[in-house]
This record gives C-alpha cells, sequence and structure tokens, in this order.
C-alpha cells in the first residue's frame, strides 16, 4: 500500500486520495468515492474496454485512454483523468455524444462510455495532427477496435464517430 495521499484532477477538479484508497482500482474510487457511474465495469479484467477512461499527464497534453477497472489510483498520481461525465457541458452534449444519438449506435448502453472516450481520444489526436481522409477507419480501428459490445454489430458507433471526425478533420464542428 502508498503510504501517502496523492492528489489528481478529475474532470478537471483537484481530488487528494487518502493512502488507504490508492490502491484501489480507478473504476472503484470513481463510483465509491467520487460518485462518478458514469464509467461501466464489464469484465473487470482489462478484456472488453467498457471502463475506457481519458488520461493526460498535464491539461494541455493528447488525451490518451486507460482502463479504469486494470488501473490503481496511485499509477495516475498528478495527472488528469477525464470520464464520460466530462464530455457535455450542460445539457448540451459533445459533437460525438450527439452523434451517437442520431446515428443509434448503442442499445443497452452500457458500453457507451468507453466507446465514447476512447473516440474522444482519437479525436484529440486528430485534431494535432490531421489525417488523410482514406486512414480514417484505420484510426478508428486503433483507437475503438478493441471496444466490445454486445448489442450492436459496431457499424453504427463506427458511423458515428466517422461523421464527426470527418467534420473536425474538414475543419468543421470539433468534438
Ligand atoms: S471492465 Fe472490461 S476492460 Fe475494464
Ligand atoms: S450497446 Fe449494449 S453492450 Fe454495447
Amino acid at each position: 500500500m502508498s503510504d501517502a495521499a496523492i492528489k489528481l484532477h478529475v474532470n478537471g477538479r483537484e481530488v487528494t486520495v487518502s493512502a488507504d484508497d490508492a490502491d484501489m482500482s480507478l473504476a472503484e474510487y470513481l463510483h465509491e468515492r467520487l460518485d462518478l457511474t458514469g464509467t461501466k465495469v464489464c469484465c473487470g479484467i482489462g478484456v472488453c474496454r467498457a471502463c475506457t477512461v481519458g488520461l493526460r499527464y498535464r491539461p494541455e497534453a493528447l488525451m490518451e485512454k486507460t482502463l479504469a477497472c486494470a488501473t490503481t489510483v496511485s499509477t495516475v498520481a498528478n495527472q488528469h483523468v477525464y470520464t464520460v461525465e466530462s464530455l457535455a457541458q450542460g445539457s448540451r452534449l459533445s459533437a460525438l455524444q450527439q452523434s451517437f444519438l442520431e446515428s443509434f449506435a448503442f442499445q443497452c448502453g452500457y458500453c457507451t462510455p468507453g466507446f465514447l472516450m476512447a473516440a474522444t481520444a482519437m479525436l484529440d489526436h486528430l485534431r494535432q495532427y490531421g489525417l488523410p481522409a482514406d486512414r480514417l477507419d484505420e484510426a478508428i480501428d486503433t483507437w475503438v477496435g478493441g471496444n466490445l459490445c454486445r448489442c450492436t454489430g459496431y457499424i453504427k458507433y463506427r458511423e458515428a464517430i466517422r461523421k464527426v471526425a470527418q467534420a473536425q478533420l474538414k475543419g468543421g464542428a470539433g468534438s
């Protein structure tokens, strides 16, 4: 067990984690200590990616992703964690959330936060580096290809992500 309190930021808010909680999984910590229950846990062993959250080592860095079920809180000390609750601004959904809705991308929705956060990280990278249009499907495979969904055939998810990414690459609406 870690022997000192650690700090991290969750959705822009600084959080002090007691030494007793430092070895909790990030998913459990989000649920039990911060009441952020949008991040879902399915397999709990790092396979399905339902628990994907965004991670930056500093606020202006590109967003990466991590599996909250397989990451301890101490692992992300001093870093910036982003959960699905960070995406909407009040009642205004992010472009990606709106696209998921309009594309009927999900059914039960249990896997959706993981898809959203993985795709949000992808959009962050595309915003920084751009991408030739013919490589977009490859990028979607890289970023969300490992996320499992028991309800859908993945096609609608991909369509929804592709729409937002294409608009962003053309300089249109961002995420
Ligand atoms: S819950 Fe399946 S990878 Fe985390
Ligand atoms: S929408 Fe049900 S698991 Fe993906």
